[in-house]
């Protein structure tokens, strides 16, 4: 008997299991019920105003504030989707665990256990990046072996998906992520938090073209840097004070997402793939998603970059992440515990 192709060269996940998916490791209060294989009820409560004169997530009051949002977040969702008597038809409740804000994964695996415990359903603890990757596979199923750009506010990783479960670390950041990189700069530039889509809108303003910032480290790794790019920019407004800011931003724009593109290209050129993903909210750049569709096409690979609200934090991709993870029968014990520092590869 041949094996069969979708198991083992495809990721996917179960389309006959119902999941509701629970996300708030960070400032999001996220999520959403998926049925069928589609989103049929999401909420995203976000916390940007709240952090924003800090310049970064406060933990303290984003966890606060995700125990005022969860349970209409619920509610809407459930709502939403129609279901009159949710209990019946839901087959699993996926939450984030791990990796992220102690006190803000407690809110959310407190309100998954809850759930679990009044509905009698299995409780499933989702690794928050797994999630990412799997936001990928509601867009499209992802032909393996894969190459996997997980780049958000905590993460920068490269990973090899060489059969669904099955990851290997190729390469990630050794010091700062680069959501965190767009987040200080804006900083620097005086913009608000969320850093990176206001220096995406500033930087169309701008002329990448007049300042050249230091790109990816050298040589045959794939690992990535990113603290010495915010610190040329320091040190450019420092001797450039009166320059354009939409010159900077365009110009650390560039740089950093030349930097990611260049790694993803050394890959491709180390290994064969079928496809390369991109995840998490950096990916939710446009010119990132742009050099990567170009280079895919070039390379003859499938580019497989989701719609902008599956790449930053959201509960569909944790209940899809949730349904591979219930399909292969790892559901969680309900003394699951959080896990600040989880890691999937
Ligand atoms: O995945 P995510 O929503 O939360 C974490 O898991 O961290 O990623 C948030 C990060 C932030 O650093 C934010 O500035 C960045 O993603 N981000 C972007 C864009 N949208 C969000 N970075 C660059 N360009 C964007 N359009
Ligand atoms: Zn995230």
């Amino acid at each position: 008997m041949g094996r069969s192709m979708t198991e083992v060269d495809v990721l996917d996940f179960p389309k006959d299991l119902c999941v509701l998916g629970i996300e708030t490791s960070c400032d999001e209060t996220a999520v959403a019920l998926l049925k069928d294989g589609k989103i049929v009820g999401e909420k995203v409560v976000f916390q940007n105003d709240l952090h924003a004169d800090f310049g970064g997530v406060v933990p303290e009051l984003a966890s606060r504030q995700h125990a005022r949002a969860i349970s209409q977040a619920i509610s809407q969702t459930l709502e939403q989707s129609g279901e009159k008597r949710p209990e019946k038809v839901i087959d699993a409740i996926a939450v984030t665990y791990g990796p992220g804000l102690a006190g803000s994964l407690m809110v959310g695996v407190s309100a998954a256990k809850a759930l679990c415990v009044a509905w009698d359903l299995p409780l499933v603890g989702v690794d928050h990046m797994e999630g990412h990757l799997y936001a990928g596979t509601l867009h499209c199923p992802i032909k393996l072996p894969s190459l996997t750009l997980l780049v958000s506010g905590g993460h920068s990783q490269i990973i090899s998906v060489e059969a669904p479960g099955i990851y290997r670390y190729l390469g990630g950041t050794l010091d700062d992520a680069v959501g965190e990189a767009f987040d200080k700069v804006a900083r620097l530039l005086g913009l608000r938090f969320p850093g990176g889509p206001e220096i995406e809108r500033l930087s169309k303003a701008g002329d990448p073209t007049k300042i050249t910032f230091p790109r990816a480290l050298k040589g045959d790794s794939l690992d990535l840097s990113f603290s010495g790019l915010k610190t040329a920019v320091l040190r450019y407004l420092e001797r450039n004070p009166s320059s354009k800011s939409e010159d900077i931003a365009a110009a650390f724009q560039e740089a950093a997402v030349d930097s990611l593109v260049d790694k993803v290209t050394l890959a491709l050129k180390k290994a064969k793939y079928r496809s390369v993903v991109i995840g998490g909210g950096v990916a939710a750049n446009s010119l990132l998603r742009d050099k990567i569709s170009a280079l895919c096409e070039d390379m003859g690979v499938d580019a497989v970059i989701p719609p902008k609200g599956l790449c930053t934090d959201n509960g569909a991709m944790i209940a899809a992440a949730g349904a591979y993870r219930f399909g292969t029968g790892s559901a969680s014990p309900l003394e699951l515990s959080i896990d600040p520092s989880l890691s999937f590869v």
